[in-house]
């Protein structure tokens, strides 16, 4: 038997739990204070025009809809960006996060058979596996510093330094899964100075772009890495900004150095898509360009955005005043510091394995806490059981 996966398997674990009293902080969902996750109103509202006009099902382009990647490449990169009048940027609709880093995972293999990922210590879990799959070698960066809850830079950049040309790294978009430590905008510069005078090659996951700060203000930092001339992959995810988990929408783009490159990049990943799954499922990138390119529906998209945004964050500070109301040793105040759904709790396997098993409550082996799950209700009982575990 394989191992269950250590996000979706604790999800599963939860599921089985019969007591009524669980409380589920373990893969990255959003909940609403009922503890509901729910399908958005501008997500409705698509889905009826949709089914509506909709006259067929054939198949899409391999790449899916035009009117995805037009609606998606200025979402991504902002309308004026370099990128999108030189025409060097090219996006596919891929099959949610993790399809869009596969075929990303697959083309450099493709092109590149000996080249190295390197990945933040720690990452996302699906990374090392995905990028395995795809056949290609594994490495480590640092990048939490356990004393200070935060970027462990000097570390990362001493390690970055000796990455041997043409391999490639994946950094985080912004809302670091899991930690929730992002780099900051000095930062970034300092990191795509370095990527491209080594000619690494840039990976960006940008599943969380509109969960930190805002759309275009998350997109500002990683986009140092788009410099002229330079290559980049993007993947970037709508289960999250667009809460259409299961519709499995997420596309992967490509930055060449010119046009005709692109253009080459394009074909490319279209030889790999063709090969794993042939086209997209149409539905939820048709939902996601049909609300991107009306602008009542984006108006009221970005409004339900920024209320899942704020309601995270309201339940960061909860969160940190409820651990220090319950006496629970040390400074929490960096939790609110945090972005995005995660924050890196610091409790140990032991600690997870006694919150789930004395008090039926669900996170992430490695002490990731889903700050998205915590409700105004579930937040004292979580931190009781958390004063009793440490
Ligand atoms: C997570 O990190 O929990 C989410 O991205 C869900 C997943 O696919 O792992």
């Amino acid at each position: 038997m394989a191992p269950a996966d250590p996000i979706m398997g604790v999800a599963a674990d939860f599921n089985r739990d019969p007591n009524p009293n669980k409380i589920n902080l373990s893969s990255g969902i959003f909940k609403d204070e009922n503890d509901n996750t729910p399908i958005l109103q501008s997500v409705k509202e698509a889905e009826s025009r949709i089914l509506q006009n909709e006259t067929t099902k054939a198949y899409s382009g391999i790449e899916g809809f035009p009117a995805f990647a037009e609606a998606v490449l200025p979402f991504i990169f902002g309308k004026e960006h370099e990128v999108l009048s030189s025409q060097r940027a090219v996006t596919a609709h891929a099959p949610g996060g993790s399809g869009a880093l596969r075929v990303v995972g697959d083309f450099v293999h493709k092109t590149s058979p000996g080249t190295t990922v390197w990945v933040s210590d720690p990452t996302w879990s699906n990374h090392i596996q995905i990028f395995n799959a795809a056949g290609l070698k594994v490495e480590k960066y640092p990048y939490f510093d356990v004393q200070s809850n935060g970027l462990a830079f000097e570390k990362m950049m001493a390690v970055l330094k000796n990455i041997p040309a043409g391999d490639a790294i994946i950094l985080h978009g912004c809302c670091h899964n899991p930690t929730g430590v992002d780099p900051s905008l000095e930062q970034w510069k300092q990191i795509a100075d370095l990527v491209h005078a080594r000619d690494i090659l840039p990976i960006i996951d940008f599943a969380y772009q509109g969960f930190g700060t805002g759309i275009r203000e998350d997109a500002i930092g990683p986009l140092e890495l788009i410099r002229p001339e330079k290559e980049a992959l993007i993947c970037g995810s709508f289960s999250k900004n667009f809460a259409l988990y299961n519709e499995r929408t997420g596309s992967v783009t490509a930055v060449a150095r010119d046009q005709q490159t692109a253009d080459v990049v394009m074909s490319q990943l279209k030889v790999v898509i063709r090969s794993i799954y042939s086209c997209p499922p149409a539905h939820g990138g048709i939902i996601v360009s049909t609300i991107l390119n009306d602008p009542d529906l984006r108006k009221q998209w970005e409004a339900e955005l920024k209320q899942m945004r704020d309601r995270i964050n309201a339940m960061r500070h909860l969160l940190a005043e409820t651990m220090t109301a319950k006496g629970i040793p040390g400074d929490s105040s960096f939790i609110t510091q945090q972005k995005g759904m995660f924050s890196f709790s610091g409790l140990t396997p032991t600690q997870v394995q006694r919150l789930r098993d004395e008090y039926s409550i669900y996170i992430i082996g490695n002490g990731r806490i889903n700050v998205a799950a915590v409700t105004p209700s579930n937040v004292i009982p979580l931190c009781d059981a958390i004063a009793a575990v440490i």
